[in-house]
This record gives structure tokens, sequence and C-alpha cells, in this order.
């Protein structure tokens, strides 16, 4: 599947109207949406999505802000996906990432980053079928 990500607009971008610009972002950059859908995570959601990060200090304020408010949830298909997604998001501190990226326009700090992009194609599989199950096999 490596021509498939996933990504979630976070609280802080829904919340500040920025939806629109960061999907139109996407697509300008060649995605396209394979699904989507505005959600609300719950704490289990968010839990089980960072799994990954539960011993990491930060992790009770990463459930705590990604419940804060809605989420869009989608897949997008892109040659190279993983990679070329991770690009556009820009480093994962607002302040280190790169002029024109998503995290750089749109990121307050480290922890309110606009977007979350899969790392690996295998945790995008991963990542889509929490949201997506089946629709995407
Ligand atoms: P994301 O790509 O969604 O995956 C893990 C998230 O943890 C990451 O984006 C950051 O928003 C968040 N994160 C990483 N480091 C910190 C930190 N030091 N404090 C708060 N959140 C963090």
């Amino acid at each position: 599947m490596n021509n498939r990500t996933f990504t979630i607009i976070k609280p802080d971008a829904v919340a500040a109207g920025k939806t629109g610009r960061i999907l139109d972002m996407m697509i300008g950059g060649g995605f396209t949406l394979r699904a989507m859908r505005m959600t609300r995570m719950s704490r289990e959601d968010a839990e089980k999505f960072y799994a990954i990060h539960r011993d990491r200090p930060f992790f009770g304020e990463l459930v705590d802000f990604m419940t804060s408010g809605p989420v869009v949830v989608a897949v997008l298909e892109k040659e190279d996906a993983v990679k070329s997604l991770r690009e556009l998001a820009g480093n994962t501190d607002p302040a280190k990432a790169a002029e024109g990226t998503i995290r750089r326009l749109y990121g307050t700090n480290v922890g309110c980053n606009a977007v979350h992009a899969s790392d690996s194609d295998e945790n995008a599989v991963v990542e889509s079928g929490q949201f997506f199950g089946e629709e995407m096999k």
C-alpha cells in the first residue's frame, strides 16, 4: 500500500477553520481523497491510535488534545504517499518545519501541529483500518 497514507486534521486546525485550506494543499499536492469524515475521537480512540507513545511524558497531554474537539480523518492516495505527505506536513515541530509546509503555516507548537501523517506504509494500513475498517480492504 505504498500509494496510500492516512491523515488527521487535528482539533487545533479544525477549530481555527483551516480544514478547507489544508485539504486544498493536499489535493493541490497531487493526493486523491479515498475516504474522509469528520469525527470526535474518544479517549479510547486516541489511546489506541497513539499506543506507541503510551510511555512518553506527553502521552496524557496528547490524548487530551486529540479529544478536545472534532477532527477530520482521511485516506489519501498518491505515488510514494507516506513520504510525500510527510514532506507536505513538515517537521513535527512547526518552528522547525520548512516554509510553505502545513505545520509551518497552521501549526502552533509540537503538540498542536495541525496534522498527523502516517510514518510508514505499515502504520498507514493500521491507522486507516482504525477509522475506515473494511472500506479500505
Ligand atoms: P503526530 O504525527 O500526530 O504523532 C505523535 C504526536 O505526538 C506528534 O504528532 C506530536 O503532535 C505529539 N508530540 C510529539 N512530541 C511532543 C511533545 N514533546 N509534547 C506534546 N506532544 C508531542
